[in-house]
């Protein structure tokens, strides 16, 4: 019997019994019994490594639905790649050309390109495999200023406390340090981009990104925040290759912590936390070159 969490199916009629499914598969879910591969395990990680190693296709996975390796914009070759197959001059060429964009174009962003972007996010590792990911996309400038305008009144109201000395003091006196950090740290700053948006009508949130994908988690997700990010990292360098410049947006990560009521204007559900924010159009800047980094500290043992 096919335990609820094993949605492995092996079709005894093409199975070999080679056992490769068997050596990749990371839950001991399969057995070889009397030459067949056969469900043996209770648990499945269903991370599809049986269903993509099964030389006579003999194995479906159900909870992997395929439609989700199937792009509007391209079209993909469903061969895998093998190892050292892919150019890594041009996977480093793509890595290091990506930057951050902070002038964007007014043109929109096709919802098909969004929900591409959303496709090649999903293959990103994730903690148990969970793949509990959430993704909100604000398809148009008009949203994506309505969203902005929610996260420049928390900062303008953070800004409010924080400038307050005696609150500063009071709460630094039971142990709350955060204000008077943020004070040292953001306030000046926050303050002038917020006055700039204010009165001279200046994204410098959203820098005038006519999208914006949210990346957030489920309850259930083991590692919520790692597995956004890697999908963040995802869409960041896809969005290249679609002629899209992206930049994170930390700032309504931060605010959307702290205010849940953002998450609720724009018909989020409560249960889930937004861990990423990316700002996404066509880019209205271009580079000359590929320059360095700083130099990391990095050991060999
Ligand atoms: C977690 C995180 C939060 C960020 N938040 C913001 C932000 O709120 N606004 C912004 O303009 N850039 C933001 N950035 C972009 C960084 O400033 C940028 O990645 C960094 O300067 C390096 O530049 P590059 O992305 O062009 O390589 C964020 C980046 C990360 C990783
Ligand atoms: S990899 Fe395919 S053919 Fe080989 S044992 Fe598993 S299901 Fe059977």
């Amino acid at each position: 019997m096919n335990p609820r969490n094993v949605t492995i199916v092996v079709d005894q009629d093409k199975c070999t019994g080679c056992g490769f499914c068997l050596e990749v598969c990371p839950s001991d879910t399969l057995s070889i019994i009397d030459g067949i591969a056969v469900i043996t395990g209770e648990n499945s990680l269903s991370c599809g490594h049986c269903m993509a190693v099964c030389p006579v296709n003999a194995i479906r996975v159900n909870a992997l639905d395929n439609e989700m390796a199937s792009f509007e914009t391209f079209s993909l070759d469903k061969k895998w790649m093998k190892f050292g197959d892919f150019p890594r001059e041009d996977l480093a060429r793509l890595i290091a050309s990506r930057r951050s964009c902070r002038n964007f174009k007014n043109n929109p962003v096709e919802p098909e390109v969004l929900r591409d972007l959303i496709k090649m996010a999903i293959f990103a590792p994730s903690g148990t495999n969970s793949q509990e990911w959430t993704f909100t996309c604000l398809s148009s400038r008009q949203t994506v200023l309505n969203f902005g305008i929610s996260i420049k009144h928390f900062f303008q109201n953070l800004n409010k406390k924080a400038a307050n000395p005696f609150l500063r003091k009071g709460l630094k006196l039971v142990g709350i340090k955060s204000l008077d950090a943020y004070y040292k740290e953001y306030y000046a700053s926050v303050k002038d981009a917020m006055d700039e948006m204010e009165n001279q009508n200046i994204d410098r949130l959203f820098h005038g990104a006519t999208a914006c994908i949210l990346i957030g988690s489920g309850p259930q997700a083991s590692c919520p925040k790692e597995d956004a990010m890697l999908a963040a990292g995802n869409i960041l360098l896809a969005a290249h290759t679609m002629g899209l410049g992206s930049c994170l947006i930390g700032f309504a990560v931060e605010a959307m912590k702290a205010d849940k009521m953002i998450q609720k204007k724009i018909d989020i559900p409560k249960g889930e936390r937004i861990h990423a924010v990316i700002a996404l159009g066509y880019p209205d800047e271009t580079y000359m070159r590929i320059t360095g980094r700083k130099k990391p500290i990095i050991r060999f043992k």
